[in-house]
Order: C-alpha cells, then sequence, then structure tokens
C-alpha cells in the first residue's frame, strides 16, 4: 500500500475512490454486526457473491459487509442502494430470489419487506420506516454504508478530513476552543463537558500525556459503543487523533471488551489499515504530528468502565476504582495525564469540527447537544439502537419510534441510565430527554440504556434486581458499596417473600442514603438510583408487598397457584410440564397442584389452553430466598 504523505495526497486517493465507485452503480449492504451475524448474515454475503458472479453482474454489483444500523431484532439486515429497499430477516436462502427479482428485474420481494403493525403496510424503503424516519442518524448513519473493515470506504465518505483539517486549519488550542465551543458533553454516563476535560489534561505539566477511548460498555442490555466501534471505527479512532493533537497527547489506547471480539477485530484491522497508508504513527500527512493506538482488551467486570479502574487495567493492575484526589485528567496511566472518553464522545468530534460548533450548536437542548443514542429494550415493539437529538421524548421514543408495547399491555414505567438509573412512571412520558431533566426527575442518562416496563413488571422485583446486579458487581473495595448494597439486597429479598416491614422499607431508604453519600467510585453512588425512584413513583407497591401481595403478581414468594374445577378439561398439559411434579390427575379428571410441592415456576399457567389454572398473590408459606440459603 502506498502511503498518503499529505493532506493533498489524501484529497487525491478520495477522488480516485470516488471515480472508481462510480463504476458500481448497485450496492447491496448486508449488516454484518453482532446480532445479525448470530442471524446468518455470514451466509447471506456468501450467497449473494455467489449469486452475483453467477448472473455475472460484480462489474456493477457490489456486496458490502457492512456496520449495524441497530434494528438488530429485525436481521438479517439487506439495504439495496440506490433505491434503499430495505429486507429484513433475511435468510441464506432468500439471497437467488433477491438477486434474480430484485437486482436483475428490479421487482420488490413483498414478503421481505418491514411490515407497518399499526397501518398493516409494508414499507419498500429503509428511510421510511417509522423507526428511522424519527431518527437524527448523525453517528450511526454511515453504518450501514460502509464496511468497516475496509479504511477506503470511510475515506470515500469524507473520512479523515477532519484530522486534515485540524492538523492544517487549526492549531491545537483552536480545536480545543471549538470542542468548548460545540458543549459536547460526556457520553459514557457523567455528561462531563468534554472541552473542559481535554483542557485539564492539555494545561497539566508532564513530558508525556494520554488519550483513552472507553469501550467497556458494561451496562447490561447496553450495545450502542459495541455498534459504533464495530461498525464505524475510523469514526472513533478519527476522533481519538484529533483529540491527542489537540491536547498534547501522542500515545492513544481503545479499552474494549474482550466480550466484544468483533469491535476489537475491526478496531485492530483499521488500526492496521491506517498505518499502512502512513496516517498513524510518525509526521501523520506531513504535519508534524505523531500518533499511536494500541487495543487493550478488557476482563470484562462492569467496575472496571470507571476511569481509574480501567487505568489500572491498562497498566496490568486490577481493574479496580481508586480515591480520585487528583484527577485522572491530571493523573491518570502511570499517573502521567489521561483523557478518557466515551466512544461516542470520541465519534462526535470529526462532525463536530468538519461541520463546526455552530451547527453541532443547533442539535439538542440549552444545555445538553448534539444526538445520543439510545439502546431501547424491553417491552416494546421496536427494539434496538435509536440515535435522536438530545430533548426528544421519551413518548417520541417509546411510541412513535419504538412502535409502543406489545400485546395491547399498559406502559408502566421506563428504566434510564443502565443498571443505576432510575425508574420513571407514565406522567414522565412527555418528559425531554436530556442530561439535566432525567436528572431532576430521579433518573440520569448514563451511557443510555433504556429499558420499557408494562403492566405485568413489578417494581419491587425490579429494583431487587438491579441491586443484586450492582451488589455482585461491586469491587467490594469500599465497606458502603460492599456491605450497603448487600445489606439492601436482603432487604429486597424479604419484600419480594412478604417478610418485610414498614421498619425495614424505612432502614433500607437510609442505607441507600449512606452508600450514596460514602461510597468510593460512582458505581456505588449511583446503586441505590432504582430502589429511590422506585420508592419515589411506586411506594404502593412496596406497602402492597409488606401486606404480603405482588399486584403485578411476579414475586414467587407471593403466589399460588391452583387450578379452577369448572374449567379444567383433564387434558394433563400442565402436569406434563410441571419441573417437580407437583400436579396429580387422570386423564379427563380435574387436576390438582399440591402447593407444598409446587416451586412457582408458573409454567402450568403458561401452557393451560383453557385458562384453567388461576394464579393468585397473597402470602403464603414462607419461602427462603436464594441469597439466603
Ligand atoms: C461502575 C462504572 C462503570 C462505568 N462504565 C463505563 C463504560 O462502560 N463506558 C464509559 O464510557 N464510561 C463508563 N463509566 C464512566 C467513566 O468512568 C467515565 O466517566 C467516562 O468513560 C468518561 O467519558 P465521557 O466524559 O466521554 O463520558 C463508568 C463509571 C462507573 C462508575
Ligand atoms: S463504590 Fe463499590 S465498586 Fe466503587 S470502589 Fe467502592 S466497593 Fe468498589
Ligand atoms: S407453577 Fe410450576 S411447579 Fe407449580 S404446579 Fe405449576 S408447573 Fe408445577
Ligand atoms: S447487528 Fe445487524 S442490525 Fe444490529
Amino acid at each position: 500500500m502506498t502511503k498518503i504523505t499529505s493532506r493533498k495526497e489524501l484529497e487525491q486517493y478520495r477522488k480516485n475512490l470516488q471515480k472508481q465507485k462510480g463504476s458500481k452503480n448497485i450496492t447491496i449492504s448486508v449488516c454484518a454486526g453482532t446480532g445479525c451475524l448470530a442471524l446468518k448474515a455470514q451466509e447471506v454475503v456468501d450467497n449473494f457473491r455467489e449469486e452475483i458472479k453467477k448472473h455475472k453482474l460484480s462489474a456493477n454489483v457490489e456486496v458490502k459487509e457492512a456496520g449495524c444500523p441497530g434494528f438488530c431484532e429485525k436481521g438479517a439486515l439487506v439495504v439495496i442502494h440506490p433505491e434503499e429497499i430495505n429486507y429484513i430477516k433475511v435468510q441464506p436462502e432468500d439471497v437467488a430470489e433477491i438477486v434474480s427479482e430484485t437486482i436483475v428485474k428490479k421487482k420488490v420481494i413483498p414478503r421481505l419487506l418491514y411490515t407497518d403493525p399499526h397501518s398493516t403496510k409494508p414499507i419498500k424503503k429503509e428511510s421510511d420506516i417509522p423507526f428511522y424516519k424519527h431518527q437524527k442518524r448523525i453517528l450511526l448513519g454511515n453504518n450501514m454504508k460502509i464496511d468497516s473493515k475496509n479504511i477506503d470506504d470511510y475515506i470515500l465518505y469524507g473520512g479523515y478530513s477532519a484530522l486534515a483539517k485540524a492538523l492544517f486549519d487549526m492549531k491545537p488550542e483552536e480545536v480545543l476552543e471549538e470542542v468548548k465551543k460545540s458543549n459536547l458533553r460526556g457520553r459514557g454516563g457523567g455528561g462531563f463537558p468534554t472541552g473542559r476535560k481535554w483542557e485539564t489534561t492539555r494545561n497539566a505539566q508532564s513530558d508525556k500525556k494520554y488519550v483513552i477511548v472507553n469501550c467497556d460498555e458494561g451496562d447490561p442490555g447496553a450495545f450502542m459503543d459495541r455498534a459504533l466501534m464495530e461498525g464505524n471505527p475510523h469514526l472513533v479512532l478519527e476522533g481519538l487523533m484529533i483529540g491527542g493533537y489537540a491536547i498534547g497527547a501522542n500515545e492513544g489506547f481503545v479499552y474494549v471488551r474482550q466480550e466484544y471480539p468483533l469491535a476489537v477485530e475491526n478496531t485492530e484491522i483499521a488500526i492496521k489499515k491506517l498505518e499502512e497508508l502512513g496516517l498513524l504513527g510518525k509526521n501523520i500527512l506531513g504535519s508534524g504530528f505523531d500518533f499511536t493506538i494500541t487495543v487493550h482488551r478488557g476482563a470484562g467486570a462492569f467496575v472496571s468502565g470507571e476511569s481509574s479502574a480501567l487505568m489500572s487495567a491498562i497498566e496490568g493492575r486490577v481493574g479496580e476504582p481508586r480515591p480520585k484526589y487528583i484527577h485522572t485528567a491530571v493523573s491518570g496511566l502511570w499517573n502521567k495525564p489521561t483523557c478518557l472518553n466515551n466512544v461516542e464522545t470520541w465519534a462526535n468530534v470529526p462532525l463536530i469540527i468538519n461541520n463546526g460548533a455552530a451547527w453541532f450548536q443547533k442539535i439538542g437542548t440549552e444545555n445538553s447537544k448534539g444526538t445520543k443514542i439510545f439502546s431501547l429494550v424491553g417491552k416494546v415493539n421496536n427494539t434496538g439502537l435509536v440515535e435522536v437529538p438530545m430533548g426528544t421524548t421519551l413518548r417520541e421514543i417509546i411510541y412513535t419510534i419504538g412502535g409502543g408495547v406489545p400485546n395491547g399491555k399498559k406502559f408502566k414505567a421506563v428504566q434510564t441510565g443502565g443498571p443505576s438509573g432510575g425508574c420513571l412512571p407514565e406522567k414522565y412520558l412527555d418528559l425531554p430527554v436530556d442530561f439535566d431533566e432525567l436528572y431532576k426527575v430521579g433518573s440520569m442518562m448514563g451511557s443510555g440504556g433504556m429499558i420499557v416496563m408494562d403492566e405485568d413488571t413489578c417494581m419491587v422485583d425490579i429494583a431487587r434486581y438491579f441491586v443484586n446486579f450492582l451488589s455482585q458487581e461491586s469491587c467490594g473495595k469500599c465497606i458502603p458499596c460492599r456491605e450497603g448494597l448487600r445489606h439492601m439486597l436482603r432487604i429486597l429479598n424479604d419484600l419480594t417473600t412478604g417478610e418485610a416491614t414498614e421498619d425495614d422499607v424505612k432502614l433500607l431508604e437510609e442505607l441507600s442514603e449512606v452508600v450514596q453519600l460514602s461510597s468510593l467510585c460512582a458505581l456505588g453512588q449511583s446503586a441505590p438510583n432504582p430502589v429511590l425512584s422506585t420508592l419515589q413513583y411506586f411506594r404502593d407497591e412496596y406497602q402492597a408487598h409488606i401486606n404480603g401481595e405482588c399486584p403485578a403478581k411476579v414475586c414467587k414468594g407471593l403466589l399460588t397457584f391452583t387450578i379452577d374445577a369448572a374449567k379444567c378439561t383433564g387434558c394433563g398439559l400442565c402436569m406434563k410440564n410441571c419441573p417437580v411434579e407437583a400436579i396429580t390427575g387422570e386423564k379427563k379428571t380435574v387436576h390438582h397442584i399440591n402447593s407444598d410441592i409446587c416451586i412457582k415456576c408458573g409454567n402450568c399457567y403458561e401452557v393451560c389452553k383453557f385458562n384453567a389454572v388461576q394464579k393468585a398473590t397473597g402470602k403464603q408459606k414462607k419461602v427462603v430466598s436464594v441469597e439466603r440459603r
């Protein structure tokens, strides 16, 4: 590969790519993200390549292994450009038909189109699907257009022009000023102003400085950083290089969790290609700026995403937080000034440099600028990654883009901000989502997790679930977090089995405050959020559990299963599905559940076709919780 040694050569390289691209006027983009690969996307790609060859269409048609656009539940996804025909749930055996019908005869295959559940009409174009139509995808938008393993694709769409602009048209201080003016706030959770963090590291006196991409993404259910790192790694790396230039750092790290093998692979490929082209290393584009990037694989602990813990891990030590009397921006990796930012934060930087701070300022709310990618999951029709301007309401995200709650169920709550976020009730559906608005109502942005819950969700059980997760993920270094969370979990377990009193709930609130105020790192400091927010908005459910009832009929310790003799046909299906032989009965006679044996798994309730199995709530015999055994 010839090296690109100047800005002019980079532009010439781009022009040549554009010329070559001109000859192929059809592109079949197959999403090759983790989700679609699990749904046979690689076979889909291979079949396309074979069919295109068979039909002698190689000169005109390009098959691209693209990045994830976020609608993973509909994978494997295929988009055919330039018409933007969007096919969902494509199977390897559909490929021959797509080529002969759509590519050759220009006919759309209705069976493979997305059908709008409201209008029940199939939609042909990707951008007309409500899930995409109401998003503003400035970060994710190119994922489906580019092959993340091919640097040429990124360069073709303007890649590294922001770096060139920064290196040749701007002094480092000017780059810093532009980022400060944009009011970009960190997307990793805290929403700290990025420019201010950069400035602290820039102003710190040291011979050596570092910049780091945080792609730990420990939040369960969140995958926005993975989608960017897998699907468009150069966008993140370009941001990192620009940051390095502005801050005065010549060395960068990308910390990616080991459980993201494709993100690791694509980042390593991207770095190798950059080195081959001369866009990394010494004297980049002849500007005099030197920069190297190393990938560090994280071991996959939630707490290791915390800044000081992550830096310990890169240094080869245990990934646990330390007191930050001096900020990592001043004394981080090997005690040198280090600027750590989230994947999405870095990805915004090339856009800000290319389009200017004023452009970025126009997107979002007064104090939260730009877009935010949310990982929309739970009881919602369209799950996936949603990129919207800050200030978009919860209702627009959950109903307009997410398509609402499935099966005609009632919305109950939405949890924002990952495991230590808060649960917000229906009255906040019109809340414009930004850093400050969420904080005001007892939740937070976090890194963008959004879990929708319907009427069948028990809010006490939800609080218990998250406290259990965080208690297991606590590094155990400080007592309030280690012991406090454990004790909170005990009380929550007692609530779900009907053994807690009002005094216990009082203690739960006190413990929440202590853990919040005295924990060493933000894991402990934010861990009580699910408890406090559910106590604030769903206190009646706590009271019901004290009274021995679980209103949503979820908590096993408070359930009883019986068989209604009037409805039971004696089909025996419940008996067949009972894992503990708690059901007895002869064929065609009324069956019976022995509640001394029943473990409340709910199988019989699910399988009975005659609604003969009844689920009731009310305090029963003592059920020993797993944690207490
Ligand atoms: C327990 C814990 C886990 C965290 N995990 C992540 C993570 O996975 N990704 C991330 O970007 N930030 C994570 N953070 C926040 C980081 O400590 C840090 O604030 C952030 O990466 C800074 O980037 P930003 O300024 O771009 O937001 C975590 C913080 C805590 C306390
Ligand atoms: S707050 Fe929890 S996770 Fe953080 S240092 Fe203390 S024990 Fe570890
Ligand atoms: S709830 Fe589960 S354990 Fe109990 S009777 Fe039904 S199938 Fe058996
Ligand atoms: S992995 Fe294919 S759409 Fe997300």
